[in-house]
C-alpha cells in the first residue's frame, strides 16, 4: 500500500516538470532521475561486482545491465567504433568503472559517468561517482584522459585510439584483474 501511494506522488510530482516537453540534457550532470530521459542505469555499490563475471574484451571486461551485451559487444569489435548502449559497465581494474547512463544524461562525456572504487573481502564502495570531475587513487582525472579519445571511440582509450598511455604494465593489470577479492 505504502508503495503505491509513493509511486502516486512521484507520477504527480514529475507531471509538474516540463509539462512533457521533450528530453532535457540541460539539466545536466548529477541531475535528479528525469523519466523523460529513458532507460537508465543509476548503480549501487552492490551492483559492483567480481570484474572476471564480466565478457573479457582484449584488456578490459564489459556488462551491460539492461540486457544490451550484443549491442555493445558489437561496439566492441567494431573496428570502425560506435556508441556504447545504455547500461553499459567496463572496467580495467576492480577500483574504475565508466557506465553508460540514459541518454542526454551528461552530452559531455557522452553519457559516461565515472567511478573510483574501493574494493575490500567482498565490499564494494564507491569512492568517487561523476562525470567531469572523477579522479582515480592517484589523483588523474578520468574525464581528462578519456577525452583524449577520438570520438568514434566514445571515450574508450583501449590503446590506438588516441589518448596517453598508462604508466602502469599490462602485466599490473592483469594481476590487478586476478587479484579481486570479491572473486570466488
Ligand atoms: C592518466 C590517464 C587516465 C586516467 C586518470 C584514467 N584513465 Fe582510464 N584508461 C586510460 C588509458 C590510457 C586506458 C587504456 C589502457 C590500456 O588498455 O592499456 C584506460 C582504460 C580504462 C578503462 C577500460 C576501457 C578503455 O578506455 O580502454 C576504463 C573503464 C577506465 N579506464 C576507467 C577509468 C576511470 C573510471 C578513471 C577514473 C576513476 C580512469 N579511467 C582514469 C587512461 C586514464
Amino acid at each position: 500500500m505504502r508503495t503505491v501511494l509513493v509511486a502516486i506522488l512521484m507520477v504527480t510530482a514529475c507531471g509538474n516538470d516540463g509539462g512533457g516537453a521533450a528530453p532535457d540534457a540541460s539539466d545536466g550532470p548529477g541531475a535528479s532521475p528525469d523519466a523523460a530521459l529513458g532507460e537508465d542505469l543509476d548503480m549501487t555499490a552492490a551492483d559492483f561486482g567480481c570484474i572476471q563475471r564480466g565478457t573479457h574484451v582484449r584488456q578490459f571486461f564489459v556488462w551491460n545491465l539492461r540486457g544490451h551485451l550484443d549491442q555493445a559487444l558489437a561496439v566492441a569489435g567494431s573496428a570502425t567504433g560506435g556508441t556504447y548502449p545504455v547500461g553499459t559497465v567496463i572496467q580495467l581494474v576492480p577500483q574504475e568503472a565508466m557506465v553508460k547512463r540514459a541518454v542526454g544524461w551528461n552530452p559531455t562525456t557522452n553519457d559516461w559517468e565515472f567511478f573510483a572504487l574501493q574494493v575490500s573481502g567482498t565490499t564494494t564502495t564507491i569512492s568517487a561517482r561523476g562525470v567531469e570531475n572523477v579522479a582515480n587513487a592517484f589523483g588523474g582525472n578520468c574525464f581528462n584522459c578519456h577525452a583524449q579519445a577520438q570520438p568514434q571511440w566514445d571515450l574508450i582509450c583501449e590503446k590506438t585510439h588516441g589518448c596517453a598511455p598508462l604508466q602502469i604494465s599490462d602485466q599490473l593489470i592483469t594481476n590487478l584483474q586476478n587479484g579481486d577479492s570479491r572473486c570466488p
